[in-house]
């Protein structure tokens, strides 16, 4: 269960980025290397990117994506894989399989934007407000994204969501960061490994993570930058895309790849002329 597929000779830099994909969003992975998730230096920080991923599919599917994985980890040398079903229930379980993995293989790693693969990530605006930190070396906690609180199971089995009794009995969820991004040290990341194991896993990985986080008598903030419900524009008058929009926020969800590519070259066009507090 536990035995990486692939063990890439790995470097353990400053700052990564964790990004939660499918083993079939071939599409999303590809823009992400080439736009957001580029391993660079910015500002004197490295960004790694990792992948990490489930299995999907049966019989000859599923080892057509396997081997699709195989191919792009020779390639580029980011995707980790483990031989559990990527399924949406499942994710918690990816989560805490990677926490474990990173502990282990890349101690030194500062802070973590942990993402999933559809979402527009603006890891330079994250690497400015990083470094504008105070306690900037991931040795401190930090855990930030958009903040969720006053929320509890939903006990509707229709729902995505739902949650049994059986398996949570409050009524309340702790406070937590929306799972389409939030960024942690990591301190936090480490803490919340450890915690894990004696926490019974939810199958809902963001609130799960915040779950972890109290009983080290820590929490998470709230980050205005990080926008995993979208962007609330009034007007149908004006584009929904407008790149001036974006360009201050930290991560907004969800974007297509195509919409991924043209914001990220926009965002960074050297022409684009906005008016101040557009929004
Ligand atoms: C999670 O993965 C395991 C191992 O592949 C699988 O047996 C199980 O059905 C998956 N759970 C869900 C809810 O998909």
């Amino acid at each position: 269960m536990q035995t990486n597929r692939f063990f890439p000779p790995f470097l353990c830099l400053i700052s990564s980025l964790l990004l939660k994909s499918s083993p079939a969003n071939y599409e999303r992975r590809e823009v992400l290397r080439k736009t957001w998730a580029k391993e660079r230096l910015h500002n004197g920080v490295w960004i790694r990117r990792i992948f990490i991923s489930g299995t999907s599919g049966g019989g000859f599917e599923k080892e057509r994506l396997n081997k699709l994985l195989e191919v792009e980890q020779h390639e580029h040398n980011d995707v980790l894989q483990w031989d559990f079903s990527d399924t949406f229930y499942n994710l918690t379980l990816k989560q805490i399989l990677f926490l474990e993995w990173m502990e282990r293989n890349c101690p030194n790693a500062r802070f973590l934007l942990n993402g999933d693969d559809d979402v527009f990530a603006n890891t330079g605006n994250m690497v400015d407000y990083l470094q504008s930190l105070k306690d900037n070396d991931g040795s401190k906690h930090l855990f930030t994204g958009h903040l969720i609180q006053n929320v509890g199971p939903i006990r509707s089995s229709g729902s995505k969501y739902f949650i049994p009794v059986q398996v949570q009995e409050s009524d309340s969820y702790p406070p937590y960061c929306g799972g389409g991004g939030f960024l942690l040290s990591g301190y936090s990341a480490s803490v919340i490994h450890s915690m894990s194991k004696s926490i019974n896993l939810l199958p809902i990985d963001d609130v799960y993570m915040g779950m972890c986080l109290p009983k080290a008598g820590l929490g998470p903030v709230s980050h205005m930058g990080f926008k995993t419900a979208g962007l609330h524009i009034p007007s149908n008058k004006v584009d929904q895309y407008d790149p001036c929009y974006y360009k201050d926020f930290l991560l907004v969800h969800r974007f297509l790849p195509a919409t991924i590519y043209f914001m990220w070259h926009k965002i960074h066009d050297p022409n684009l002329k906005c008016a101040d507090n557009r929004l």
